[in-house]
């Protein structure tokens, strides 16, 4: 008998359907993985077990037995721990409050917070995801993304009094992660299996899927297409049960070698935290950016954005003298910026999908404002939308009713829409499906058909073989390496972020 049963799970906003009659079935001690390209239904679907969305209707089974959810408690004392796709922290808080965010803290003499047990309590709680790297007192803030997403994680392992776990749901956990802590997170999924527990994955990482999962249950446009074991499915049937058609999986190539102008020429420039650097970028050239977690990546972009000030060196954008002091100084030399959060660093979720696409126009090139009426902004957000395939009801609609993906795809529209010079991508692919990677992919093609010069910061090594002309590496703070990607392969490339000498 399964752990847990859904069926006839169906669910409209506003009359448009997000569920149409899905179903789905997780056994004991198995990981489950839910599949579907953005937008599909996965994490509506995870809301309703959570309590946290109304169904329209479901049917709802826990070994067996029929149960209703209409809150997060209700769930809870089922056995239900979820950690959803959305980050829901709160970054003054400390670690340790984060990790009990929504539950009691212990108390002393029924009124104080007993800050030591709560230390204690949140040390154990990371214990058992393997960290100990991390102080439960450090402000939850000061964390890279990568820890923040651990430690919110392990809130779903707090052990406790009342109903045991049997079930945790994961919505895309390991989309912020580093391969060193996804690979953690799977050890303890494996460990909850051993112990008769079950988890249903969320992930857009298929090769993580076919690593980790049991079974898989695909759904598409909030139907279920197919369930089954992993060990009987290729990893290309998994791709076309999800977006319905076969892609190759391949790069698009290249349609003409870069150009011989300079789009950016960087000369000894100071990042934060490490080294002068120096490099140019042709223009219709990708320059990958390759590297560990941390070695610099991120400050470079956001120093070339403006966002972070440099502190020497020179810079020059197609041959002008440039010196950003802030992103608007940057997004008026035409330079665009797709950071990694894109959620909170790139998006007003409580606006229109259009102001998104549209505003930092109409801001930072005053000139814009006046040819902008409301109908032709109305245009171009929607033209925009359609070039990243965007899957929206319009240009009105509010970027928080978007999927996950799909709001990503809006940070993109607005940072084409300015027409830039030069695109920073930093994880341009994180969180997106195969099939919105593609027209990812073919996207950054037509910027460099086009003439830009992108900047592709990516730790996904077959992305940067697969796309970049050339590839720097970065270690420690400074590039150590700039290397043809011809003539590299995943392994030797991984040796020169890691700094091993090879023959
Ligand atoms: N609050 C909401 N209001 C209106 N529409 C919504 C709302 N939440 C979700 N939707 C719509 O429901 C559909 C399913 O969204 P959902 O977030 O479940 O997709 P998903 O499979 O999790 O995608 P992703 O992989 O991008 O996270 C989408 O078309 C989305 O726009
Ligand atoms: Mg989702």
């Amino acid at each position: 008998m399964p752990l847990l049963s859904l069926a006839n799970v169906t669910k409209a906003y506003g009359g448009v359907p997000a569920l149409r009659g899905v179903e789905l079935a997780v056994g004991p001690g198995e990981i489950h993985a839910l599949m579907g390209e953005n937008g599909a239904g996965k994490s509506t679907l995870i809301k309703i077990l959570a309590g946290v969305v109304a169904p329209d209707t479901a049917e709802i089974r826990l070994e067996g037995t029929p149960a209703r959810i209409d809150s997060p408690r209700q769930a809870h004392r089922l056995g239900l721990r979820f950690i959803h796709q959305e980050f829901n922290v709160v970054p003054a808080l400390s670690v340790a409050e984060n990790i009990f965010l929504g539950r009691a803290y212990p108390r002393r003499a029924g009124a104080f917070v007993d800050w030591r047990r709560l230390n204690l309590a949140a040390r154990e709680t990371l214990g058992k995801l393997g960290i100990t790297h991390i102080d439960p007192s450090w402000s939850l803030g000061s964390l890279t993304l990568g820890d923040q997403m651990l430690v919110r994680i392990s809130s779903a392992f707090i052990g406790e009094e009342g109903a045991p776990a049997r079930l945790y749901v994961l919505d895309e956990p390991t989309a912020a992660l580093n391969r060193g802590e996804a690979e953690r997170l799977f050890t303890v999924l494996r460990e909850l299996r051993a112990t008769g527990a079950s988890v249903l994955y969320v992930s857009h990482r298929l090769d993580e899927v076919m690593a980790t999962c049991d079974m898989a249950t695909v759904i598409r446009d909030g139907r279920s297409v197919d369930t089954g074991k992993i060990a009987d499915i290729t990893h290309d049937d998994l791709v076309s049960l999800m977006i319905g058609r076969r892609v190759e999986e391949a790069y698009p190539p290249a349609t003409a070698a870069p150009r011989s102008e300079t789009v950016l020429s960087v000369t000894h420039l100071a990042i934060r935290g490490g080294r002068p650097v120096s490099f140019d970028v042709r223009a219709g050239e990708v320059l990958g950016i390759a590297g560990l977690e941390n070695a610099g990546q991120r400050n470079l972009l956001r120093t070339l954005f403006g966002d972070l000030n440099c502190a020497g060196g020179t810079m020059r954008l197609t041959g002008q003298p440039f010196r950003p002091r802030n992103p608007t100084d940057a997004w008026r030399a035409g330079v665009s910026y797709i950071p990694r959060e894109r959620r909170s660093e790139g998006l007003i979720v409580s606006r229109p999908i259009f102001e998104n696409v549209t505003l930092p126009h109409l801001s930072a090139q005053s000139r814009w404002r006046a040819l902008l009426t409301p109908r032709r902004e109305m245009r171009l957000a929607a033209e925009q939308g359609q070039r990243v395939r965007l899957k929206a009801a319009g240009p009105r609609q509010r970027v928080r009713e978007l999927s996950g993906g799909n709001q990503q795809k809006v940070v993109f529209a607005k940072a084409l829409a300015g027409q830039p010079r030069l695109m920073l991508l930093d994880e341009p692919t994180r969180g997106v499906d195969v099939g919105a990677k593609f027209d990812i992919y073919a996207l950054i093609r037509e910027m460099t058909a086009r003439g830009m010069g992108v900047v592709l910061a990516s730790s996904d090594l077959p992305e940067l073989i697969g796309m970049a002309d050339r590839i720097a590496v970065m270690r420690e703070g400074a590039i150590t390496d700039i290397v043809a990607a011809e003539e590299i392969d995943e392994e030797r490339l991984v040796n020169l972020c890691y700094g091993r000498v090879t023959g």
